[in-house]
């Protein structure tokens, strides 16, 4: 089946699916997979310097001549106070006493430089440019346009998309609470609750003409064909990408992402400062008084990072970010090119099915 619209057209692929990008799960590997297979691969590079990004950059123009999409989380600089540092360090010491680890010493930053890592980004001239967490300021639309990068802006709302609109971004991505990892609301990010993709992308799409990417519980080709119902022009998957083996995905997580159940994940602020949906284990449940208490985003993810690397490398899943969407247990180990390429022939039969029973007598 030919499908075809003008976002596939200006990005240059032939499926209309992305590859989400994922801080600790997905590399230049991935993303080079996924673009050779006629999607469009994504370069996570939300905790990357800007030299890293330049080289991953590289390296995947090195490797293919396919389009492909560099991604960035928007923190911009924190200034926590002193008192609150102190009190989640304090709440952190037995976790990293039981992994061995020395006394925390305060970082001395707690995030890349944005700024720093948005000029790389436009120096290394993806096909695409997208952003979540916050939103671009017009100017910074307006200098990555210049250099021929398409833009899309991550929203969880109405009001998101609409300041994605005003800034001046081309595409938006509708993040519907189902998804794994972080969510990137930026307008009342304190509210747990969300709206899920279904009801998400129409109300999107009723509120912008832009292209619309859906995103959240998507893992299978019928998922795809109702987000294009829903008037999606692309979808974007991260959790059904995660058991590939050109994921980076740690072992521990693997294991616990093929044993998940359907109710198994949840949305916590515990190990970053920031909602973000990953399964249920020891350290969620037990930071959970604390949920409200700990410092936002980067600051707690910042002060976590040695105690979730720590537990990856001694294989404790209990105290690893294992981040998934609710669509996990529907998650396949297949190599990435051939996980498009079945996610998009199930799409088209999916929706040559329902033409069929929609057309019976
Ligand atoms: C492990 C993991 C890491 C993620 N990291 C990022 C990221 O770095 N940047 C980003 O924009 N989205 C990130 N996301 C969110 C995805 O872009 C996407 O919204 C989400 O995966 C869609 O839901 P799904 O997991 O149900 O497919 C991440 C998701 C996962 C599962």
């Amino acid at each position: 089946m030919t499908f075809r619209n003008a976002l596939m057209a200006r990005l240059g692929i032939t499926i209309p699916i992305i590859q989400a990008p994922m801080v600790g799960a997905s590399g230049t590997a991935l993303a080079i997979a996924a673009s050779d297979a006629g999607a469009l691969g994504s370069l996570a590079a939300g905790a990357l310097p800007p030299d890293g990004i330049l080289r991953d950059a590289a390296k995947i123009r090195a490797e293919t001549a396919r389009p492909f999409a560099i991604n960035l989380l928007m923190a911009r600089p924190a200034n926590p106070d002193v008192q609150s540092v102190t009190a989640a360090m304090a709440r952190l010491k037995s976790w990293r006493d039981r992994l061995g680890l020395p006394e925390q010493a305060v970082p001395n930053r707690w995030s890349e430089d944005f700024a720093a890592q948005l000029q790389a980004v436009i120096a290394a001239r993806p096909a695409m440019a997208s952003f979540t967490f916050d939103c671009l300021t017009r100017d910074e639309v307006a200098a990555l346009k210049a250099a021929g990068i398409f833009v899309c802006g991550t929203a969880t709302s109405v009001a998101e998309a609409r300041a994605w609109v005003d800034a001046g971004a081309d595409a938006i991505c509708a993040q519907g609470a189902e998804g794994g990892g972080h969510r990137g609301t930026f307008l009342g990010e304190g509210r747990a609750d969300a709206l899920g993709t279904f009801a998400l992308v129409p109300a999107i799409r009723a509120a912008t003409t832009l292209p619309l990417i859906a995103a959240g519980g998507i893992m299978d080709g019928a998922g795809i064909a109702a987000a294009l119902m829903l008037g999606a022009d692309a979808v974007q998957l991260g959790t059904a990408f995660l058991l590939t083996p050109e994921a980076t995905t740690p072992q521990p997580w693997r294991d616990a992402l093929t044993h998940a159940g359907d109710n198994d994940t949840r949305l916590t602020r515990v190990f970053s400062g920031r909602y973000a949906r990953g399964l249920e284990n020891e350290f969620m449940r037990k930071m959970t008084p604390a949920e409200k208490d700990v410092p936002a985003y980067p600051v707690q993810n910042a002060l976590t990072r040695e105690i979730r690397a720590a537990a990856a490398k001694a294989g404790n899943a209990g105290l690893m970010s294992l981040w998934a969407g609710q669509g996990v247990p529907f998650i396949r180990a297949m190599p990435a090119g051939e996980l498009i390429s079945t996610l998009w022939a199930e799409a088209c039969e999916a929706s040559a099915a329902l033409h069929a029973r929609m057309a019976a007598p």
